[in-house]
């Protein structure tokens, strides 16, 4: 039977699976850019952010959370941390202490770090809150279970 596929045929068969296969090997890469996988995949354990005074007022710090970092935030008004993966094509944000804000970089989407609500910009939602805690060592914490 194969000495009846032309050399034609075999190079038409040949390249739709190279097609295929390449179209596949693009996709989920891009898929996963646009569709990331949110805290499903966040550490079930608390993920340790530092001692009280780690991050001073006005400063942030980005702490490494499963795949995807948090950005702790000292508002002045208490630590925040907010997952920080926008939520418009998934860039990661930033803070600027000289506005006050949470920016991400790829279409100038700010964030307000009380609440991480959107100020501007295309993204349609707020920032996902992380849960940060302070621990019975006097250490602060997030992510993790909340106690009943
Ligand atoms: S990806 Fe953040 S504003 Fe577009």
């Amino acid at each position: 039977m194969a000495e009846n596929l032309t050399r034609r045929q075999f190079m038409k068969i040949a390249g739709w699976a190279a097609t295929v296969t390449g179209f596949t090997a693009l996709s989920i890469p891009v898929i996963a850019y646009f569709y990331p996988k949110d805290l499903a995949e966040a550490p079930s354990e608390p993920v340790l952010v530092g001692p009280p005074d780690e991050i001073g007022i006005g400063e942030s710090k980005t702490i490494p959370f499963g795949r995807y970092p948090v950005l702790v935030i000292n508002t002045g008004e208490g630590l925040r941390a907010y997952s920080a993966v926008c939520t418009h094509f998934a860039c990661l944000v930033n803070w600027e202490p000289d506005t006050g804000q949470i920016r991400c970089p790829c279409h100038e989407g700010y964030f307000d770090p009380l609440d991480g609500s959107v100020i501007s910009g295309p993204p349609p939602l707020p920032l996902e809150t992380i849960r940060i805690f302070t621990g019975e060592d006097g250490l602060i914490y997030i992510g993790g279970e909340e106690e009943a």
